[in-house]
């Protein structure tokens, strides 16, 4: 079955974000009133197209306020849409897009009883899947005892376990996250990952975490906004690849981001491609792309571009925030 569409409100609940025109996609408008009725404009032309998951954070600053706002002002009944947040990131940007910390990483469990705490307060009822926010190779989170079992009675209140990995050992955190067990039962149910166009160095994990029955999310399918036509920024390392995917869309009639999300919605392996979109215009070209026909002949011309993981996240870690 072909992957679906899902939203990511990441550029949505807060003024600052590391996308390309953030600041323009918001209209520069930043107050708290301007950027809700903003995010409910865009989940109603997501959820007009057909997308039924939505994918927030204790850290989009008010993300889940908006999607809360949204969900009752729309009468939307619990269930009807899959409600996706993280925990383990908190917002410190002060609703400032020039703070010097936007966000601070605690992946313990006083932290997780906590943004469990808030989360619940905004989405009771809504909320059914919430995910580890970033482990990475590196991080010892998944070998934290108390956490797993803390993490694995979720399911007791109807809630699924999943985590979103990032950096260049994604893959070494899916395989391990597969592995982590409770009574017999894998405890986290989905990974969102980073996939894309330029950096595919999760995908064998991917595959194995799709074949164990577990659910992929991918995200930054265009690389936080650097896979689109918009994408000016003379980066040396991006540009040459942004400039072989324009051709390459240019003789299929079609645009970078269309090309970059539909090679993502047609990886066999997810469940799920979230789009980053901050516009309704992005939305309705988001969703164009679920009907671009990805083939074998794409698939070779595009693999040339790809880069090794640790280039593409030393690129990403320079990303301003805007
Ligand atoms: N560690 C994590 O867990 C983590 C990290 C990152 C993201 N995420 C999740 O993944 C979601 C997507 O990631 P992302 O927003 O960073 O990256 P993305 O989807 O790769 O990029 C989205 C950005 O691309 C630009 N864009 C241009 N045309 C577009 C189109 N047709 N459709 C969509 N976007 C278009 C927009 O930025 P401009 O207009 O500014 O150019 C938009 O904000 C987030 O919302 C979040 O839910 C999770």
């Amino acid at each position: 079955m072909p992957a679906h569409l899902g939203l990511g409100l990441a550029a949505l609940g807060r003024p600052g974000y590391v996308t390309l025109n953030h600041a323009s996609d918001l209209g520069h408008q930043y107050d708290p009133a301007s950027m809700e009725a903003h995010a409910h404009e865009v989940l109603d032309a997501a959820y007009a197209a057909g997308i039924r998951y939505i994918d927030a954070a204790r850290s989009y600053g008010r993300a889940e306020d908006f999607l809360a706002s949204w969900l009752r002002k729309r009468d939307i009944q619990p269930g009807e849409i899959t409600v996706a947040s993280k925990w383990g990131y908190t917002y410190t940007a002060g609703w400032s897009t020039r703070a010097t910390q936007h966000e601070v990483k605690d992946h313990s469990l006083t932290a997780f009883e906590r943004q469990f705490r808030e989360s619940i307060e905004r989405l009771d009822g809504h909320l059914s899947l919430y995910q580890i926010h970033s482990v990475t190779a590196e991080s010892k989170t998944l070998e934290d005892n108390a956490l797993m079992d803390a993490i694995a009675r979720l399911r007791e209140k109807g809630i699924r376990a999943g985590l979103s990995v990032s950096g260049p050992g994604q893959d070494i955190a899916i395989r391990r996250a597969i592995e982590v067990r409770r009574d017999g039962e894998r405890v986290f149910d989905s990974v969102q990952a980073t996939w894309n166009l330029l950096e595919r160095s999760a995908e064998s994990a991917l595959e194995d975490a799709h074949a164990a029955g577990v659910k992929v999310v991918v995200k930054e399918a265009l690389a936080n906004g650097r896979l689109t036509e918009a994408n000016h920024e003379g980066n040396p390392v991006f540009s040459p690849r942004v400039a072989r995917i324009r051709e390459l869309a240019r003789s299929r009639a079609t645009t970078i981001e269309m090309l970059a999300l539909g090679a993502a919605l047609s990886r066999p392996w997810a469940t799920i491609v979230l789009t980053g979109a901050a516009t309704v215009d992005q939305i309705q070209s988001s969703v164009a792309a679920t009907r671009l026909g990805y083939d074998d002949e794409l698939e070779r011309q595009l693999r040339s571009i790809i880069l090794d993981p640790a280039e593409y996240w030393r690129a990403r870690s320079s990303f301003a925030w805007n």
